[in-house]
C-alpha cells in the first residue's frame, strides 16, 4: 500500500520508532527534532536512546504539523535526524522540511516519519503515500488506530541498507534467525550490533493483513463522517460561532481521518464543555497534552522551549468522536450537544 520495496512488522510504534532512529544514526548525545503537539512516545523514543528531544512549534491554527521554519531555526550540530509526526492523519510539510534543511545546510539530517496516524494518508500535493517520504516510516497498529492488530505497528523505507539494519535491530542483532537456521541456511549466528526484541507475532500479522484489506474503505467512510462534522458545522451558523475546524482546503492532501479535532471558541471553558458532553453520552479526548509541558520533559533543556503556537492551540483542543461507523444522525448528536455546551 504503501509503494516501498521494505516494510518490517514490529510489536508497537513506540519501539518502532526507537528502531528508526537509531538506523538514521541517532547516538547518545545527539539531537532530534520533534513536534511538541504528538503523543509521548515520539519523544521518549529519542531519549531512550540517549539522544535529546528538540522541541518544535505546529505551523499554524489550522497547519497542527510541525513548521518546516521552526525546525530550520532549530538545527545544530548535533542535530541528526527530524521527525515529521503526521498529526490526526494529514501528511506534514514533508517537502517543506526538506527545503528548510537544505536552506540550513543540513541536508544530511535524517528525516523520519511518525506514521502512527496516517495509513494510507498521502503526501500534500502529491500521491505518494505516508511512510514513502522519509528514510524510515513507523505506523502503529495500536487499538484505537485506523488498522489495528490489538498491539503492533510496522517500519517502511525504501532504502536496502536502512532495511537490512532495522531487520538486524528488531531480533537482538542476531544475523540468522531461527526459521533460517531450520531452513539449513545455517547453523548458527553472530550478534552485529545490540538489538532487541521488537518482532510482531504470526496471529497479530494474520489479523493484519485482513485489517490492510479494509483500511483504505474504512478512511474513505471516515472522510465522509468529516465532511457531514464540517457541513454541520456551517449549518448550526452562530450556535458553533468561533468554533475552528483545523486542515481546511484541499493543499492538505489526502487524510486518514485518524482524528477529528476542533478548536474551541477562544474563551471557552474547556472542562465545563468536556463534562456537558459526557453527560450526553458524547466522548471528547485531547490529543495530546504538548510533550515539553509533561513533569518529565519540563525540567529538562526539553522543557526550555518557547513554543507558542503549540501552546495556544493545545488551549482550544478537542477531539471529538469519529470512526467508520459512526451515521450522521450521531454526527448531528454530537454537534447539537457542542452547541449546548458551549452555550
Ligand atoms: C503520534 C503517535 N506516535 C506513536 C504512537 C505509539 O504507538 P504504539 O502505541 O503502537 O506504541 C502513537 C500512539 O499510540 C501516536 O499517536
Amino acid at each position: 500500500m504503501v509503494d516501498v520495496p521494505h516494510a518490517l512488522a514490529v510489536n508497537n510504534c513506540t519501539v518502532g520508532l526507537e528502531l528508526a532512529y537509531a538506523a538514521a544514526g541517532v547516538v547518545a548525545g545527539d539531537e532530534v527534532i520533534v513536534p511538541a503537539l504528538t503523543f509521548v512516545a515520539t519523544a521518549n523514543a529519542a531519549v531512550r536512546l540517549g539522544a535529546t528531544p528538540v522541541f518544535a512549534d505546529v505551523t499554524s491554527d489550522d497547519d497542527l504539523c510541525v513548521d518546516p521554519a521552526d525546525i530550520a531555526r532549530k538545527v545544530t550540530d548535533r542535530t541528526r535526524a527530524v521527525v515529521a509526526v503526521h498529526y490526526a492523519g494529514f501528511a506534514a510539510d514533508v517537502a517543506g522540511i526538506r527545503a528548510a534543511l537544505d536552506a540550513r545546510g543540513a541536508a544530511h539530517v535524517a528525516l523520519v516519519e511518525d506514521c502512527a496516524h496516517a495509513p494510507g494518508s498521502r503526501a500534500r500535493g502529491g500521491d505518494a503515500r505516508c511512510g514513502s517520504l522519509g528514510a524510515v516510516g513507523a505506523f502503529s497498529f495500536f487499538s484505537n488506530k485506523n488498522m489495528t492488530t490489538g498491539e503492533g505497528g510496522m517500519l517502511t523505507t525504501r532504502d536496502d541498507a536502512t532495511a537490512a539494519t532495522l531487520r538486524l535491530l528488531r531480533s537482538h542483532g542476531m544475523t540468522t534467525l531461527t526459521w533460517d537456521r531450520h531452513r539449513g541456511h545455517a547453523f548458527t549466528y553472530d550478534v552485529a550490533r545490540v538489538g532487541t526484541n521488537a518482532r510482531m507475532d504470526e496471529i497479530r500479522a494474520a489479523i493484519g493483513r485482513i485489517q490492510l484489506r479494509k483500511v483504505l474503505g474504512a478512511n474513505a467512510r471516515r472522510a465522509e463522517v468529516v465532511r457531514w462534522y464540517r457541513e454541520g458545522v456551517r449549518a448550526r451558523g452562530a450556535a458553533l460561532a468561533g468554533l475552528a475546524i483545523p486542515f481546511s482546503g484541499d493543499h492538505y492532501g489526502e487524510g486518514s481521518h485518524h482524528l477529528f479535532v476542533v478548536l474551541l471558541p477562544r474563551g471557552s471553558d474547556r472542562e465545563r464543555v468536556m463534562t456537558s458532553l459526557r453527560e450526553a453520552g458524547v466522548q471528547t479526548s485531547i490529543h495530546y497534552p504538548p510533550t515539553h509541558r509533561f513533569t518529565a520533559y519540563a525540567s529538562t533543556p526539553s522543557g526550555a522551549a518557547e513554543l507558542p503556537r503549540t501552546d495556544a492551540a493545545f488551549e482550544r483542543l478537542l477531539t471529538l468522536p469519529l470512526g467508520p461507523s459512526m451515521t450522521r444522525a450521531q454526527v448531528d448528536l454530537v454537534l447539537d450537544s457542542v452547541a449546548l455546551a458551549l452555550r
